[in-house]
């Protein structure tokens, strides 16, 4: 057992022997299709399911008790569904508040997704970092305490992007996203005050990376953007263990709860990242 602040707390111990592991990767969307990548790499041979709570994204405006009795549903569903060896949940919302209750209730482990604060701090010149992140995990105590352990001494821009997650999507889904948008999202990164000019923006939710190249082109002077993924990564590849992962009919789906919003171009971007099947599995929300 032991406590990664990157990469959220992991519990548990080597869960893979022998036969070809599965993985399930979580987010509210698509926006954990960004962790997938890299987990595709760091576990190649793995079998993965990706699934996407699409029938209630996005998360980041609902109350927390709501974003985790969401979570603790669909994973009651999938986790009997495909038998996972280990979960990854894909999204700082989420993580930020619900692995407790899901490490309650499964005995599998979980790697988590938390806002990268302790590397932008070790990483920033000029002592001035923001977190880009939706509104409910710029909310977050988890998020509070993380910066009260890092970054003392260091500026840090806490910017909640209401529809960011919702233009990364629509991105992905083949719409055409206006730059004017995407600025207005990002503009309360960039700050210049007393001397000290933003250097890092830690991309605090995992659909971001998605317009990573437009966010680049937009941005008002150049920062080191800071994509925990490939951490993420790594964690759960240190997780998996010593396994052999070349195995030869290594799987890949992808989980819809609703599957309304899947067009033709997300289709193929799906399939260009790695998953040509999709499933709905229909989990409508009960508040609805
Ligand atoms: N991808 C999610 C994250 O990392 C959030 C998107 C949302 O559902 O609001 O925070």
């Amino acid at each position: 057992m032991g406590v990664d602040l990157l990469a959220g707390t992991v519990y548990g111990v080597a869960v893979m022997s022998g036969r070809t592991p599965t993985v399930l990767v979580f987010d509210s969307g698509l926006g954990g299709l960004t962790v997938f990548s890299e987990l595709r790499t760091a576990l190649a041979g793995a079998n993965f399911i990706y699934a996407a709570d699409d029938a209630v994204f996005p998360y980041g405006r609902l109350p927390e008790e709501a974003v985790i009795a969401r979570v603790v549903e669909v994973m009651q569903r999938l986790i009997p569904l495909h038998h996972p060896d280990l979960v990854v949940i894909a999204c700082n919302t989420a993580s930020t508040l619900v692995l407790p209750a899901l490490r309650n209730r499964f005995s599998i482990p979980f790697v988590g997704t938390v806002p990268a604060i302790k590397p932008a701090v070790s990483l920033t010149r000029t002592g001035r970092v923001a977190i880009l992140a939706t509104p409910g995990t710029v909310k977050r105590d988890y998020t509070h305490q993380l910066i009260r352990s890092f970054a003392d001494g260091i500026e840090v821009e806490l910017v909640g992007a209401t529809g960011l997650a919702s233009l990364c999507e629509a991105h992905l889904e083949g719409y055409t996203v206006e730059d004017a948008a995407v600025l207005d999202e990002i503009s309360p990164c960039f700050v210049d005050r007393d001397g000290k000019r933003t250097d890092v923006v830690v991309l605090a939710c995992t659909h971001y990376p998605l317009l990573l190249d437009t966010m680049q082109r937009l941005a008002p002077w150049p920062v080191t953007w800071l994509d925990p993924a490939p951490a993420i990564a790594r964690r759960a590849a240190d997780l998996a263990g010593p396994v052999s992962l070349k195995a030869l009919h290594a799987d890949a789906a992808a989980v819809f709860t609703s599957g309304a919003r899947i067009t033709g171009d997300l289709r193929r971007a799906l399939a260009e990242r790695g998953l040509p099947a999709i499933a709905i599995e229909a989990m409508p929300p009960q508040w609805h």
